[in-house]
């Protein structure tokens, strides 16, 4: 989109804006199948999933939120986006410091300490809660070529790579509160779509 191919040092991004499917949608809840075929076909989805990410604006998105059950989620843990007036007085989003990353068959090797951090998802929309994770991970995963690399990771990165390998095992963040908030929330949350 133009906002974001105007800015210097940007990441070009070209894509289509994906349907993002919220809670309860069945997908949602399905185990994702691993990534076996690295083709173009991938790469369009994964440039389709950063595109619909930093416009939702998200920090992160997994495949089975757009409708694909596979093991794959973007991030972007990094990223600032400024609102700003344009000459006309229309607002204007300006985005910097894009970080995208891929994860691909993504593997929790360790997963240590705890931290506990305010969460949100793009398949749960409004809702914001605190949830306990590990502190510190270790994660091996493939590219969007299939190469074989691991990430250490902690604090802000750690967390959302541990709420975003739960949506390709059909978790939402929601079901990882006590039973009495994740009621409360998911009520909340039901009664507000309907609107
Ligand atoms: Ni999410």
């Amino acid at each position: 989109m133009s906002e974001i191919a105007q800015n210097q040092n940007s990441y070009r991004l070209e894509g289509e804006n994906l349907k993002v499917f919220t809670f309860p949608a069945p997908i949602l809840k399905q185990i994702a199948k691993p990534v076996t075929t690295f083709d173009q076909n991938l790469q369009q989805l994964v440039k389709d999933m950063l595109f619909t990410m930093y416009h939702a604006p998200g920090i992160g998105l997994a495949a089975p939120q757009v409708g694909s059950s596979l093991r794959l989620f973007v991030m972007d843990v990094d990223f600032d986006r400024e609102k700003t007036l344009n000459a006309e007085g229309n607002t204007e989003w300006k985005y910097t410091n894009f970080n995208p990353r891929v994860f691909i068959n993504p593997v929790f090797k360790q997963k240590d300490g705890e931290l506990v951090y305010e969460e949100g998802c793009l398949s749960v929309p409004g809702i914001y809660e605190n949830v306990k994770r590990a502190e510190h991970v270790i994660v091996e995963y493939q590219d969007v070529h299939g190469a074989k690399h691991t990430i250490e990771a902690e604090g802000t990165l750690a967390v959302c790579l541990q709420h975003e390998n739960d949506h390709l095992d059909g978790i939402v963040f929601l079901e990882r509160l006590s039973p009495l908030k994740r009621q409360f929330l998911t009520k909340k949350f039901l009664k507000a779509k309907k609107g």
